[in-house]
């Protein structure tokens, strides 16, 4: 895997995107367990329990040692993470996860323009050929977010989660970079910004 070291911050009209910083362990606190929330990311939300300090430390620790996460600042606090996994060197691709925890920060175009910009790092900096998203089949938010970013529904796990009790499908949504480029009417070979210093 080849990432640029350190991890570049990505900055959006409205958010950065950043590594952890001391005061992010008491954001994520204050954000809480919404059940919502919980419920889209596969969580059991029947005896769901708030979060302890010792949680909300893990949460930034976790992100701060994964090689290829940041936490979603949004006016000046975390609201969440996002983050590149699974990548498959020889294929080019990689997977993306977001969680964004507050709810009132949901559903006002915040996730599609942190994925866009990840994406968009995945495409210019690191090079991947596609981008591929694990979502529940009930999460209709974040499935129309990653569709608004260019993904496209590329299949379906039968019972792949067992939450509750109960069996729920996932769909697999995926983003090439040619379909990438043409929404945002990126012309190929021009313009790319020059990559920062990378290390295997
Ligand atoms: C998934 C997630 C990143 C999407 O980010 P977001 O900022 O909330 O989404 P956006 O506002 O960018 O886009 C949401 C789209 O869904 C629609 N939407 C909003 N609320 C909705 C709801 N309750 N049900 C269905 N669609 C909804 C919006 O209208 C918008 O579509 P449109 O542009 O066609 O109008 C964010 O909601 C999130 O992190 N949720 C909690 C955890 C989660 O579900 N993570 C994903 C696990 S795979």
């Amino acid at each position: 895997m080849i990432l640029p070291s350190p991890l570049p911050p990505l900055r959006t009209a409205r958010l950065v995107l950043r590594r952890p910083i001391p005061t992010d362990i008491a954001d994520r606190l204050a954000l809480g367990r919404d059940p919502e929330i919980y419920r889209n990311l596969g969580a059991d939300t029947r005896n769901l329990k708030s979060i302890t300090d010792e949680q909300a430390k893990a949460w930034v620790d976790n992100i701060a040692s994964h090689p290829a996460a940041w936490v979603i600042e949004h006016q000046g606090r975390a609201i969440g993470e996002i983050l590149i996994d699974n990548f498959v060197e020889a294929d080019q691709r990689a997977g993306l996860i977001i969680g964004v925890l507050d709810p009132t920060c949901l559903g006002k175009g915040l996730g599609t323009e942190a994925i866009k910009a990840v994406a968009e790092f995945c495409f210019d900096v690191l090079g991947l050929h596609k981008l591929s998203m694990r979502v529940l089949s009930f999460n209709t938010r974040a499935i129309r977010a990653y569709e608004r970013v260019g993904f496209v529904r590329e299949g379906l796990e039968r019972e792949s989660a067992f939450i509750g009790g109960v069996w729920y499908d996932d769909v697999i949504v995926g983003l090439l970079k040619r379909d990438f480029d043409a929404l945002r009417g990126h012309q190929p070979g021009k313009s790319e910004t020059a990559p920062p210093q990378l290390r295997s």
